[in-house]
């Protein structure tokens, strides 16, 4: 099979052999993969895959048709249509996924959509009511509510009845993420804009001391990137006094028992909302794998509305 591959920091496209499934894995023929944060670094040597992933094949998200099934593996047949996240290797004209870990990619939904949905969504899902326990009625705050994570926790939040104000720096992008469900406000100065029962920390260290001011008492923080810088100085007394938590997280690494949950989660809660019409993967730009670097050039460019998506 071909598949994206990191040589020295740069992308091509080379010769693999076809990966063969395991117990309880199926094989999939890949018709999109999007791009994600992770794969900028894993692509500069900064995030290996995890123990049993390719690590020269980037992609952690996925959506294609099953083509084989391991022994074992019940949850699907030949020819479903399915959507997963998975360690590495999904930019490729096949990947192995453990059953588990796969959803039905849900009627109406096209490939591209569907290739640039599991990471973006699972994560904000996690992130909002898992992790973040966002109740109807509430305030949030999105950090970087123009990117892949940030397109969904808007539309997941205003599904669930909170209210939601996004910052975002490209003035260019603030209408569209406003069509979203959000009140959209530039990044600097936001916590006028508060106070918020829970913020949703997308850039990073630069936005945590203004944070800790914008929270409400027993607001939540989740930190889930911090592409904007990882080291900042907080003032533990406004945390304590507001009664406040700072919670992070990061999916690629939990285990198979974890990632399965999470699915089931997203399979119940999300799914039907797609089904219904009521949210979308916002696409800013589709390539073929054989312009996978300018893909890569692409996300690394910013100034996106949702996902960069390759197509096969
Ligand atoms: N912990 C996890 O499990 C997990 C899972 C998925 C993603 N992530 C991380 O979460 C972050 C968001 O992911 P994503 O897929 O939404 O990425 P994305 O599509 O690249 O979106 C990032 C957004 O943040 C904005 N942004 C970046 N730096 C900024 C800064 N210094 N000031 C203001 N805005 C800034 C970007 O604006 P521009 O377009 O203008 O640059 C963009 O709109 C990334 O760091 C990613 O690695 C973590």
């Amino acid at each position: 099979m071909r598949a994206a591959t990191i040589r020295e920091g740069e992308i091509l496209i080379e010769e693999h052999p076809d990966p063969v499934a395991g117990s309880e894995e199926v094989v999939v023929q890949v018709h999109a993969a999007a791009l994600n944060g992770a794969d900028m670094m894993q692509r500069r040597g900064l995030y290996p895959a995890p123990a049993g992933s390719p690590q020269d094949i980037p992609g952690m998200e996925f959506a294609g048709e099953v083509i084989a099934l391991g022994a074992g593996a019940l949850r699907f047949g030949v020819g479903d249509r399915v959507m997963g996240i998975v360690g590495g290797g999904a930019q490729a004209e096949l990947v192995v996924a453990h059953e588990r870990v796969l959803m039905a990619v849900p009627e109406g939904l096209d490939w591209q959509a569907a290739g640039g949905l599991p990471e973006v969504f699972t994560t904000a899902h996690d992130a909002l009511f898992t992790q973040a326990e966002l109740r109807p009625g509430e305030r949030l705050l999105v950090h970087g509510g123009a990117g892949g994570v940030g397109t969904a926790a808007i539309q997941l939040a205003r599904a669930a009845g909170a209210s939601v104000t996004a910052s975002v720096r490209n003035e260019a992008l603030r209408e569209q993420v406003g069509a979203l469900g959000a009140s959209v406000i530039a990044p600097e100065g936001f916590a006028e804009h508060g106070p918020f029962d829970v913020i949703l920390e997308l850039v990073g260290a630069p936005n945590m001391a203004e944070n800790l001011q914008a929270l409400d008492t027993g607001g939540r923080i989740a930190v889930i990137g911090v592409g904007g810088g990882a080291k900042s100085e907080i003032n533990l007394l406004a945390l304590m006094g507001k009664r406040a938590r700072i919670h992070g997280s990061t999916l690629r690494a939990r285990p198979l028992e974890e990632k399965a949950l999470v699915a089931r989660r997203v399979e119940r809660e999300v799914l039907p909302l797609f089904e219904a019409g009521e949210l979308r993967v916002p696409v800013a730009e589709t390539f073929p794998l054989d312009q996978a670097a300018a893909a890569y050039a692409r996300f690394a460019a910013g100034g996106k509305l949702g996902k960069i998506v390759i197509v096969l």
